[in-house]
């Protein structure tokens, strides 16, 4: 009997993405068969089965990989932080900033602010920055609002994001983003209504996917952000970490000792951070738009990386402060050109290593039968294109569990 799809894609050249084959996990001339959002069958065309496909799509040639995953964002804020960058220009440093209730917290204001439709038409705006450069899953951070009515605002609106804008949307919950200054003189007032009120409110709306937290000398302490894990694990949400971006604070260690998903930023990790991180199997995502922006010197230790078998992710860490970069090939390109990866590899850390950061490895991030069918076309001759451009528009067709977006 002849098994029917909704969608045939064929004529195409296949980066499968999956480990241990040969590069990029390439199929020369494949072909993909899409049944009810998933991936049905993945192979060299000459292999496919009897099918009737309703749809087929011939690529002429085009290169297909998974839907790229942006692992780490703060796609949902109010206003912008123009001002501020000038102000670097000039020679004021982030934590300079920070420190005069600028950063983090002018952002709070013009994020309570503005209404949730604001906040979520606003976000769409950026998200089509990620969706042309092949984004099909975007994870979105609270951490601006800063109290309870706040964070849940930004929440709803990154949920709507995903509705809205047609995308996988994972959520993280970031109450422990920086101190607003109503509780400067309260903080344990502000761990308190954080961690035991405001999370498991979120939670009890289906609001978090998963936990995150920043940890440095200008926010958390790991004291503070080990009570917070310990809520996240009584609620059973995995967590990850804002860690060691700024100064070495043992912060890839302490994800590694929660068995956190991921370890994010990481320039200042130490060995024995990334031997923690590796036996924990935390995945590093590594975020050069951020490092280029705050003009860092030190580099995230890539080596360590990999002679310790630490899986590393690449993402936007799109943010009005230290990242506004809403371009996941850009993403791309600073990772190879900044941080030195190979092109493989950071494609690598914009799907598998990516979906790994998020949890959903079962799920999305190679092209294989059984996960869903989120899939981008490219306009590219070879992989390694998608990582050499820098603003170019590449995609010729974007599919979210197999429609078209
Ligand atoms: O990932 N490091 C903390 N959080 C953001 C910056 C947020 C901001 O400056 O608004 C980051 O870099
Ligand atoms: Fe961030």
């Amino acid at each position: 009997m002849v098994e029917r799809f909704d969608l045939l894609l064929t004529d195409c050249r296949l980066a499968t993405m999956v480990e241990g084959g040969v590069p990029y996990g390439a199929i020369e001339d494949g072909a993909i068969l899409v049944r009810d959002g998933r991936i049905a069958w993945v192979g060299a065309r000459t292999d496919l089965p009897d099918h009737e496909a309703v749809e087929t799509r011939r690529l002429d040639g085009r290169w297909v990989t998974p839907g790229l995953i942006d692992c780490h964002t703060h796609l949902v804020f109010g206003g912008n932080r123009s001002h501020e960058f000038e102000r670097r220009l000039g020679g004021a440093t982030y934590e300079q900033i920070a420190r005069e209730g600028g950063g983090i917290i002018s952002t709070m204001a013009a994020t309570r602010s503005a209404s949730e439709d604001a906040l979520v038409a606003s976000a769409l705006v950026r998200l089509r920055g990620l969706t042309a450069t092949g984004v099909t899953t975007v994870e979105i951070k609270s951490g601006y609002g800063l109290d309870a009515e706040n964070e849940l605002k930004m929440l709803r609106a990154a949920r709507r994001v995903g509705v809205e804008g047609g995308v996988r949307v994972s959520t993280s919950f970031l109450g422990l983003h920086a101190l607003p200054p109503e509780h400067r003189e309260s903080r344990e007032a502000y761990l308190d209504l954080m961690i035991d009120e405001v999370l498991p409110a979120a939670h009890a709306e289906g609001l978090v996917d998963a936990v995150d937290a920043y940890c440095e000398p200008i926010a958390f302490t790991a004291d503070e952000v080990a009570r917070l894990f310990a809520e996240a694990r009584s609620l059973d949400l995995p967590v990850k970490l804002h860690a060691d971006q700024l100064s070495d604070g043992g912060g890839g260690a302490l994800a590694a000792a929660h068995g956190a998903l991921s370890a994010d930023h990481v320039e200042h990790v130490d060995e024995a951070g990334v031997i923690a991180m590796a036996r924990a199997g935390t995945v590093a995502v590594l975020l050069p738009g951020a490092w280029l922006m705050l003009r860092e010197t030190k580099l995230p230790p890539i080596d360590l990386f990999r002679r310790h078998g630490v899986r590393m992710a690449v993402a936007t860490d799109c943010n009005p402060g230290t990242s506004p970069v809403a371009s996941m090939t850009a993403a791309l390109n600073l990772a190879c050109v900044q941080f030195r990866l190979t092109p493989e590899e950071a494609l690598a850390g914009a799907t598998r290593h990516a979906a790994a950061a998020l949890g959903l490895s079962h799920q999305i991030g190679t092209l294989e039968a059984g996960k869903a069918a989120d899939l981008v076309a490219w306009d590219v001759e070879r992989p390694a294109e998608l990582c050499y451009w820098l603003g170019a528009q590449l995609v010729q067709g974007l599919w979210v569990a197999g429609k078209l977006l």
